[in-house]
């Protein structure tokens, strides 16, 4: 009898590895394309993820981690999670430089940073890891097996809030936290009114007419609540930080947080508009980059106290 197929009959364990685990899923995971300057993933599509991965923002992704403690004093997270938090679950984890501080700050806890990009690091803590998953198809994990579920700054590349939350609330244990933190993407003003004009609220309000484009809703004061609320959590609390936009607080703490925003805000305004602006407004490249530059120069000058605000809201899953 003949086979269809030619059997390779020297066929060793370390070929199923290779074939079904590593290279064929590192290969395809790690699609990107180079556009305008910067590198994007795309193995998920183009415009699953309108954000950069390259080196430039993992860099500015660490320094606005570093921004979110200092607005939140120093804390990781606001939920009351108690010292043994249990599994810990990091949803869009970026770096993973959150995922690895909850790793050092609670040893016992498993935590699992998931992205749709494996540009987290190799080395580090024994008790945190990395998946490449994508949070609005189905999780992988088993109901009711974490004890917290932390979810920040995914809100540009989230379309449906309620199939990542449904998930989420199947994937905590009764009783368990969820804490989602997100940033506005509104310019505020200590003097009162900014014209539609200003460059900086321009780039703003583009940002946000973009991103409502293809689905994706920067959220305003009391969204993450009725979020939460929705999705079935209860004991919900949201919290409202702002963040200047350059050093000009009198307060010591805003004015360093304005001032280490001002240093990431060029390069975080170009990760937020060019895809969006070429790809979805279809402005020329040039403009987007000017637009980006017209914006930053508000931001350095003095005469401007212009804020944004920092969303974090956090419930329970019910015992029952
Ligand atoms: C702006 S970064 C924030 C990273 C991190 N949470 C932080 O606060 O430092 C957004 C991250 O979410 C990831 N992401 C976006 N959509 C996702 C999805 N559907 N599933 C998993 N990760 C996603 C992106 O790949 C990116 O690394």
């Amino acid at each position: 009898m003949t086979s269809e197929i030619e059997i390779d009959t020297s066929l060793e364990d370390s070929d199923y590895y290779y074939m079904c685990q590593t290279e064929s899923l590192t290969d395809s995971i790690n699609e990107h394309i180079f556009e305008n300057g910067r590198r994007y993933h795309t193995y998920y599509g183009e415009d699953k993820n309108l954000l950069p991965t390259d080196e430039i923002e993992q860099d500015r992704l660490d320094l606005h981690h570093q921004i979110f403690l200092n607005m939140m004093d120093g804390r990781l997270h606001n939920a009351p999670i108690g010292n043994k938090p249990g599994r810990i679950l990091d949803v869009g984890t970026g770096t993973g430089i959150w995922a690895i501080d909850m790793a050092d700050t609670y040893e016992d806890a498993e935590v699992i940073g998931m992205d749709l990009t494996p540009i987290q690091p190799v080395w580090v803590p024994p008790n945190c890891r990395f998946m490449v998953d994508d949070a609005e198809q189905e999780w992988t994990y088993d109901s009711e097996t974490f004890g917290f579920i932390h979810l920040r700054n995914i809100t540009a590349s989230i379309s449906s809030w309620s199939t990542v939350l449904a998930e989420a609330y199947r994937c905590l244990t009764p009783g368990g936290y969820i804490e989602t933190a997100e940033l506005g993407c509104t310019c505020y003003s200590a003097d009162g009114h900014i014209p539609e004009d200003n460059p900086l609220r321009a780039s703003f309000d583009m940002i946000v007419d973009a991103m409502s484009q293809i689905g994706r809703t920067f959220p305003q004061p009391g969204v993450l609540k009725e979020r939460l609320e929705q999705a079935g959590f209860v004991d919900v609390t949201e919290v409202c930080y702002k963040q200047p936009l350059g050093p000009w607080p009198k307060d010591k703490k805003l004015k360093q947080l304005g001032a280490m925003t001002l240093m990431m805000l060029e390069v975080g305004l170009q990760a937020y508009s060019l895809a969006a602006f070429t790809r979805i407004l279809k402005m020329d490249p040039a403009e987007a980059e000017r637009r980006v530059r017209l914006a930053t120069d508000v931001a350095k000058d003095r005469n401007n106290h212009i804020y944004n605000r920092f969303y974090v809201a956090y419930g329970r899953k019910p015992e029952n």
